[in-house]
């Protein structure tokens, strides 16, 4: 069959794909523990579920604007402007979709085009650079190392951009390692890319699930040249609702606009459903509160996970700052992929390898799953490897 060029290099999301095998197994009575899928176990808070199943009763059927519901839009730019240095954020330079992956397309398809390259420090999400060869733009990815704490070091920017470097994406704190940017190296990427006129994506969907605070760094927290940040965050992650499908951009007016503008001709925008859900979280005078509860019950877990496989033979595994994952290096082989496919069929257990987010020989584990699951599956994999 022949498909279009445009989709000529498109895999499948290796994550959701991994978590896919991992549920056909359950059904099919195999025990599996799947610490493989990038989300929180927590239901949705109580203030979502109350908001949005009031809107579905209201029995409203019409479209929601596309670049999201006016409330909605108001209480993204108050919450941003709240818990960053912001303070500017209005709601025409918040653009609602239909998840971060759906404001990261939009950006994307929006700012690069072919012949330009784009800078992701990896390990990365892998879908940058989906998006990036989906709009025609060269992914250029920039190396960092366990060692360091999978820290930026900007003389590796300086060493790999060129003339036609027109963006870099950022994910503080980072999926798969966890790791945060401090204040510091935040301010000093920031000015780096503000001197070469380069668009900073900030991916910043982990940015209140950080163990040293109430929030990591976020771009908007340092001086940067306000005309180029774009921040992506959402619900799927600090509020545990990543079914409703809501993600955010902040940006500069005139790039939310073409963002909705695409978005006009693709979706029509988010289910207003979920836009509401999302608003009941996002305005609830206990919004802080339960991103709080749900931190400390993930920083539980996390240390639970850490103790667990630490000194087991065969892994290496460090405390991470931020989000959902511990990155636990293989100390015997970089082929993670194989001993991924063997953790799973031989030890009943799903984890993401390092070769999807481009650093063979680590495997990826959600700690953020129930402590019952989490419990079993760090036994298995401390059979595993032994
Ligand atoms: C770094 C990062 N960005 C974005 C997303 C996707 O977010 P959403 O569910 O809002 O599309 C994920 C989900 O795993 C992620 O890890």
């Amino acid at each position: 069959m022949r498909f279009s060029k445009n989709i000529a290099s498109l895999v499948p999301s290796a994550t959701l794909a991994i978590s896919a095998r991992a549920k056909q197994m359950k059904a099919a009575g195999e025990s599996v523990i799947d610490l493989s899928a990038g989300e929180p176990s927590f239901p949705t808070p109580q203030v979502g579920i109350r908001a949005g199943s009031d809107f579905v009763g209201s029995g409203k059927s019409g479209y929601p604007p596309t670049p999201g519901i006016p409330d909605l839009r108001a209480a993204v730019a108050e919450y941003v402007n709240q818990s960053t240095s912001l303070g500017s954020a209005a709601p025409p330079n918040v653009l609602i979709s239909a998840g971060v992956k759906q404001a990261l397309f939009n950006a994307t398809y929006c700012l690069f085009q072919p012949g330009d390259e784009v800078l992701v420090p990896a390990p990365y999400w892998p879908t940058y650079l989906a998006v990036l060869k989906l709009a025609g733009a060269s992914p250029v990815v920039i190396p960092t190392s366990w060692e360091t704490g999978f820290q930026l070091d900007v003389t590796d920017l300086d060493r790999l951009a060129t003339p036609a470097t027109r963006g870099l994406f950022l994910n503080s704190p980072g999926n798969p390692n966890g790791e945060t940017y401090s204040r510091e190296l935040m301010a000093e990427i920031l000015t780096w890319a503000g001197e070469r006129d380069l668009w900073v994506v900030s991916d910043e969907i982990y940015r209140r699930l950080y163990y040293g605070g109430d929030s990591a760094t976020s771009a908007f927290d340092v001086p940067h040249e306000a005309s180029r940040v774009l921040h992506l965050d959402g619900i799927s992650k600090a509020f545990s609702m990543p079914g409703w499908r809501i993600g955010y951009a902040v940006g500069p007016e005139a790039v939310i606009g073409k963002m909705s503008a695409l978005q006009s001709q693709t979706t029509s925008g988010a289910a207003a459903p979920s836009q509401h859900a999302a608003l009941g979280v996002i305005a609830a005078e206990e919004r802080d509160q339960i991103v709080g509860e749900f931190r400390e019950v993930l920083r539980r877990r996390r240390d639970l996970a850490v103790e667990s496989l630490t000194g087991v033979p065969g892994i290496e595994c460090r405390t991470p700052s931020g989000a959902i994952y511990l990155f636990v290096r293989l100390t015997g082989t970089t082929d993670s992929m194989t001993v991924a496919e063997q953790l799973l069929v031989k030890g009943g257990v799903a984890s993401v390898p390092g070769e999807p987010f481009g650093t063979p020989g680590f495997l990826r584990l959600n700690y953020a799953v129930s402590d019952e699951e989490l419990e079993e599956g760090l036994a298995r994999i401390r059979t595993f490897f032994s």
